[in-house]
């Protein structure tokens, strides 16, 4: 061997035993390869890459902490523009399931597993006793099946999202006990069954997206305990009762969508006056008269109280409102002339019809 390919020789040595050194547990390795079997990529070949005894480096979607060379992220997402999208000209598509070999990863911190479409089965029961786990995301996939019971055991859980998939059941109860958790979204399921009564534990969230589902009973008044919850959609279920006059109260909160639910009784004068700026109550059966609490504090992008069994006039405070982009009052039971005044200065009729004896502009006069 002469001088330079020993040298040739040596890096390659120094580079292998680095490399050992830094390489992922063979447990790991074999645990990602049991992932990888349960799962059918027909397009991209994002799994080509998982080939070889070291699963930390170059395994695409795969990464390991730097400290303990243990698996800590899985992210594998079917929209992407990533080369290997590009070059392919579309998005991803996957069958398969979610193998419970991923429970053999301990020291997994996130594990993203989005937008494949095709993705079946059920969620491992056993994924709650990975204890580092920080984000759990399964958007968009067709995951069937029930939360697991125990979610509440992951403490250091911030990210939990199952949105678009098919999972059915109840929100378990043990949910609440998720304390870091600051961005939930179960949007467009099949739940069924009551929002748990101490949701309000959740005291990290600033986002709660649970549209689309087929929850009933009332909203927990204990929601509004929540300081930094922004944003709450409970659109689309089958939501009772009154709307709790303290989400008027929230410190934070600037979208509330309840639309599309069987929520009664008077609004609360509390929203009008609130922080919320993109308020919609559409669809509901709320009674009584429009509040007559606006003022320069309401702003609102987006106002929806239309389909409800509102009566009265609109109040006059309406005018008195610094910003109204988007109103819908139709299909309620509104007499008497519509304000004038700037909010209102830019509104079509479509934002009045269907009330009983509404007049004025943009309406025919009175
Ligand atoms: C929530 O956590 C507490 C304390 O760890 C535990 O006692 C309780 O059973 C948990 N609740 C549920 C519903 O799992
Ligand atoms: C309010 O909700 C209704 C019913 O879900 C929906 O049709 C409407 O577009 C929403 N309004 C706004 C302003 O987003």
């Amino acid at each position: 061997m002469g001088g330079a390919g020993f040298m040739t020789g040596m890096v390659l040595l120094l580079m292998a035993l680095s490399s050992g050194v830094r390489s992922c547990p063979p447990s790991d390795r074999a645990a990602l390869l049991a992932f990888r079997a349960a799962l059918h990529e027909p397009h991209l070949g994002i799994f080509n890459s998982w080939t070889g005894a070291d699963c930390c480096h170059n395994w695409y979607g795969v990464s390991c902490d730097q400290e303990t060379h243990r698996v800590a992220d899985i992210t594998l997402r079917g929209e992407s523009e990533e080369p290997i999208f590009e070059r392919a000209h579309r998005t991803g598509y996957m069958t398969g399931y979610i193998s419970p070999a991923i429970c053999k990863l301990p020291r997994l911190s996130s594990i993203i597993i989005a937008d494949w479409k095709g993705i079946s089965g059920e969620i491992p029961r056993c994924i709650t006793t990975l204890p580092f786990l920080r984000i759990v995301d399964f958007i968009g996939n067709r995951i069937s099946g029930s939360i697991p019971a125990d979610i509440g055991r992951l403490q250091r859980l911030t990210v939990l999202n199952f949105a678009d998939n098919q999972i059915s059941g109840t929100i378990p109860a043990s949910l609440a006990n998720l304390t870091s958790l600051m961005h939930l979204d179960l949007r467009n399921n099949l739940l069924s069954g009551p929002i748990p009564r101490n949701f309000g534990s959740l005291r990290m969230l600033s986002r709660a997206l649970l549209s689309g589902n087929r929850l009933s009973g009332p909203i927990p008044g204990s929601v509004s305990l929540i300081y930094r919850l922004a944003d709450l959609d409970l659109s689309r279920n089958q939501l009772s009762g009154l709307i709790p006059e303290s989400l008027g109260k929230m410190a934070v909160l600037s979208t509330l969508n309840l639309d599309f639910n069987k929520l009664s009784g008077p609004i609360p004068v509390s929203l009008f006056s609130s922080g919320i700026s993109d308020l919609n109550l559409s669809r509901n059966a709320l009674q009584g008269n429009i509040p007559d609490a606006f003022g320069p504090r309401s702003y609102f992008t987006a106002l929806d109280l239309s389909y409800n069994n509102l009566k009265g006039a609109i109040p006059k405070s309406v005018s008195s409102a610094s910003y109204i982009g988007h109103l819908d009052l139709s299909h309620n039971h509104l007499c008497g002339k519509i304000p004038l005044g700037s909010p209102f200065d830019h509104l079509e009729a479509s934002s009045f019809v269907y009330n009983d004896c509404l007049c004025g502009k943009p309406l025919k006069p009175c």
